[in-house]
């Protein structure tokens, strides 16, 4: 359904620019200046290109819409909750803040992430995130003295969608084998070493675990977070306080 709406939105899109192109080709030819017209077909161009494009979106969330497993059921299309991954014309990344130039091609190729169980359509369910983090028993324990200098790398490790992009690129994932939890848990462990108190050995040992033992380093986790998260920063952190 999406490729066909996509497929009438081109080519209305494409006439209405013809048309504006003709005007003008037109207007220069003869030495007829028509700006209002033009004007008016430019503006119908870029009003029909957003009406495209909320439409599209619109599509997007009736098919993905509702909650369940996995499932993030309010979208707020800032690229904020991690909810619209998926892989658009063979790159993953967030639906909403990916820009669709049909210019190049007339076909939007939408499909879900490939490591992670579809639901349904575009959804797949992503509580594996969530699992992992119970399977390693990442919780605080007894809070430390707040460290000033880790105000701001603390802050940005917290801001994880969940969204799962970085195990869909990182070559060393591997859904089934379960010992690699990947970018994601590392900024977790990071977070919890440093803000935590009594816990800071067993979470180490988890990270080692868990992260340490399975990064390769190719860093396709840090280049395809939508939230830049510090994340070799953060494994710098924890290599630095690994006795
Ligand atoms: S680390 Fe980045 S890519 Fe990975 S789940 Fe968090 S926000 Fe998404
Ligand atoms: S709708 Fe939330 S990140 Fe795209």
């Amino acid at each position: 359904m999406l490729k066909k709406w996509n497929a009438v939105c081109s080519w209305l899109l494409t006439l209405l620019l013809m048309g504006h192109l003709l005007v003008m080709s037109y207007s220069m030819w003869t030495g007829w200046y028509a700006y209002g017209l033009c004007k008016m077909l430019a503006r119908g161009t870029a009003l029909a290109a957003g009406a495209h494009a909320a439409l599209t979106l619109a599509i997007f969330f009736f098919v993905n819409g509702g909650t369940g497993p996995g499932r993030y059921g309010r979208q707020n299309l800032r690229e904020m909750c991690g909810g619209c991954a998926m892989v658009i014309n063979g790159r993953p990344g967030l639906a909403c803040g990916t820009f669709i130039d049909t210019g190049q091609s007339s076909l939007l190729v939408l499909e879900p992430l490939t490591k992670f169980p579809v639901v349904t359509d575009l959804v797949v369910d992503r509580s594996i995130l969530q699992e992992y983090q119970r399977e390693a028993m990442m919780y605080l324990g007894t809070r430390a003295t707040p460290d000033q200098k880790e105000y701001a790398r603390q802050y940005s490790a917290a801001k994880c969608l969940r969204c799962g992009l970085c195990l869909e690129v990182c070559p060393n994932y591997v859904p089934s084998s379960r010992e690699f939890f990947g970018a994601s848990f590392a900024n977790s462990a990071y977070l919890l070493y440093s803000s935590s108190e009594d816990r800071k050995k067993e979470i180490r040992k988890q990270y080692a675990r868990h992260f340490e033992a399975g990064c390769s380093k190719s860093l396709a986790c840090r280049d395809i977070c939508p939230a830049h998260l510090p994340t070799l920063s953060s494994i710098a952190y924890m290599n630095r306080h690994s006795r």
